[in-house]
Parts: structure tokens; sequence; C-alpha cells
């Protein structure tokens, strides 16, 4: 059960152990645009330092002798277990990655069977997806889109395939100051690795055949962000399907307020891995308040700076019921396809193990029950 170097068949290197090696060989492997666009984030980066910040502020004090030979990392999540508490976030376009794309990290979650998020800006269709991995967990995030109509067929499709709730991106109005992709003039949209869930859709087509886009890019540019987006459409989107809806991109205990009055099952705190707004907390210290307000009435997710199972382990210590991972699997998709995502969220996965075992904790129950130190002012 413990993580070992396993060879990395593809080029022979030891298979990176920590994020800081995954990032350098993912910086040796792609193109400089591609790593850029995953790495980087908004501005400055302070939301991305931050994030870092805010789990380096918290501590553990571990309480021993308890027996920690068996320690069960299950959890429940609108009305299903899971043996572990990981989640993957929603990454777009993965064919930057790996010419498997989304197929291959869809199929790494199902083998570790953790649940799948698939963002609206995949590579592959989530139909293709619901194929490759029939038997497990798949979530579909919206960004809500221009066309409404759009959105809802996305939605209903999801629904039809198997996808058994809907993540609605709410910090997405409009696309982050992303300096590093701006200085590059990088556009993967423009390019075209955004189409997998346009290109087959019946009300996409419809409008590509009525002569209102000149061609399918231009259309999903088009449709991409809803600048207007108010509650209005959570509202609207509650009515519309009967799966559960989470809002991702909390980080204002208001908001969560907000959401509750409006029928939300569930959130994701997050502020995207510091790639939308810049100059925001980090996504952890966001986290107490709003766990506060729920007061459990709805799962709280979390995600954007876990980079380790100590890392998972703190989040989860805040009260989150379920924690989501986005660069670290991709990453593994970059090194190793299918393989690398499972040994990168296998690793993380085992430190969480060995952090409980250390820690005296026996369950993610108990996990969620314990209180860390927070240091007044980083060092
Ligand atoms: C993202 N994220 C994201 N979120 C979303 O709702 N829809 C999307 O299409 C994407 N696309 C995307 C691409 C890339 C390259 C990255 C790195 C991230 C955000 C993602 O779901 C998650 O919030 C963050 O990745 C979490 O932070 P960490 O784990 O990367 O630090």
């Amino acid at each position: 059960n413990q993580s070992i170097e396993i060879i990395d068949t593809d080029n022979e290197k030891m298979f990176p152990i920590t994020y800081k090696d995954l990032e350098a060989m993912v910086e040796e492997k792609l193109p400089k645009g591609n790593y850029e666009y995953i790495r980087g984030g908004a501005g400055s980066e302070q939301t991305m330092r931050n994030n870092r910040i805010a789990f380096e502020s918290y501590s553990l004090v571990p309480q021993l002798l308890k027996d920690t030979s068996q320690v069960n990392t299950s959890i429940s999540l609108f009305n299903r277990t899971h043996p572990t508490p990981f989640i993957f976030a929603p990454v777009g376009m993965n064919l930057l990655e790996h010419p498997d794309g989304e197929l291959a990290v869809a199929k790494a979650a199902s083998n570790l069977n953790m649940p799948y998020s698939l963002s609206t800006l995949s590579s592959y269709s989530l139909e293709e997806v619901a194929q490759v991995a029939p038997n497990s967990t798949k979530f579909f995030q919206v960004y809500w889109s221009v066309n409404e109509e759009l959105s809802l067929s996305m939605i209903s499709r999801a629904e039809d395939a198997g996808y058994k709730a809907i993540i609605l991106t709410i910090d997405t109005t409009t696309m982050g100051w992303r300096e590093g992709d701006l200085k590059q003039n990088f556009s993967p949209i423009s390019q075209g690795y955004a189409k997998g869930n346009y290109i087959n859709d019946p009300i996409f087509q419809m409008n590509l055949t009525n002569g209102t886009y000149e061609n399918y890019i231009d259309g999903i540019l088009k449709n991409l962000h809803h600048p207007h987006l108010t509650w209005a459409h959570v509202e609207k989107l509650k009515k519309y399907t009967n799966l559960p809806v989470l809002l991702k991109g909390i980080l204002h205990p208001n908001d969560a307020l907000k959401a509750l009055e409006s029928g939300i099952d569930g959130f994701i705190v997050s502020n995207h891995g510091g790639r939308q707004l810049d100059g925001v907390i980090g996504s952890l210290d966001a986290l107490p308040d709003i766990v506060k307000h729920v007061n459990g009435k709805v799962p709280v997710l979390f995600d954007s700076g876990i980079y380790s199972g100590v890392d998972a382990f703190k989040a989860l210590a805040l009260g989150a019921d379920a924690v989501c991972i986005g660069r670290p699997y991709v990453y593994g998709l970059v090194i190793a396809g299918e393989q690398g995502v499972e040994r990168v969220m296998t690793n993380i996965y085992n430190e969480l193990v060995t952090t409980m075992k250390l820690a005296g904790v026996r369950s993610i129950d108990e996990l969620r029950k314990i209180e860390l130190v927070k240091r007044k002012s980083h060092i």
C-alpha cells in the first residue's frame, strides 16, 4: 500500500513523486504554450501563492496510541459510497496533454473508483467518455452558455449518458487575465481543442447550419461564457434537471447562504486553482467559514492547491466532505497517459493513508472532527 518509485516505461526515467518534480518533467515534455497554460494562473499569481500559503499555515497535532492499523477512507456523497474522498476536478481540453485526453483520465478515475468530473470544454464528447468508463461515477461541469438552449441540451445529454451530478462553475463569467497565455498569444479554444461537447450537439449544429456561426470555432467562442449570469440562472438550472446541482467557485459565506435558498445540492469551495481572479484569499482560508454557514445541510467539496496527501488531510480536517484534484493528475496525464494519472492519484491517496495513520485518525468522519493549529503569520 506504500507508494513506490516506478520506472516510467515511456522515457525510462523515474516517475516523479513530488509535485515539484512532476511539474519539472512536464515542462520538459510539453511545448511552452501548453505547459504555461496548465501551470499558470491569473495576473501576478497572488491567488496561486495564497493557496499554498494557506496550506502551509496549518499544522497537525497528532493524538497517538489508537491502533491505526486499519483506516477507513470511504465517504458517502449523494447516496453513494466511495472508497476514497478524492474527486477529479473538471479540466478542459485534455488533448493539450495527451492524445487519449479525457478518455485516459476517465478510465484512470474509473480504475481508482474515484468520481470523475468532465468539463464543458473537453476535447472528447461526454458520450465518448461515458462509453470508455461506463461504471464509474461521473459528473458534468457546465459553463453556462450565452445560448442557454445549448447548455440545457448538454445537460440533457449528460443525464442520458448516466452522469450523476451537474457542476455549475460560477467563477468564469469571463476568462481570467492569464498573463502567461497573453504573452505567448496562446489560445487553445481557437485551435479547436474544446470541440468535444459542441460539435455533435443538436442545438449547436442547428445554429451552424442556419448560418448563425461562420464555423464551429466561432460558435464555441461566441457561446463560451455568460457574463450576465445571476441567481436566476441557478434557479432555472435547478428546475431543469433532477440531478444534484453543485456550485463551483464559492468563496463567500453570503453566496453559500443564497445558494442554499436556491435549493443547491452541494458546493465546491474553489478559486479555480488561481486561474480566474487574481488577489483572492487562499481557497483553504475560505473553507472553514463556509463549512460553518452550510452546517451540514449539503456536501461541501474543496479544491485549489492540493498537491499531496497531507494537503488533502488538512482540507478534510477543516470540514470538506471530499477533495478535488486538478493540476497533479493533468501532469500525470502528460507524463504517462492513463497510467500516469493513476500513479499520481495513487501516490496522493497513499500519502493521505500514511498521514491518517501517523496522526491517529481512523476514518474520514474522525478526520473531519480533529483540530489543526493555524500559524498567525506566514514565515
Ligand atoms: C481547470 N479548471 C477548470 N474548471 C472548470 O470548472 N472547468 C474547466 O474547464 C476547467 N479547466 C481547467 C483547465 C486547467 C488546465 C486547469 C489547471 C484547471 C479548474 C479546476 O477544475 C480546479 O478548480 C483547479 O484545477 C483546482 O486547483 P489545482 O488542484 O489545480 O491547484
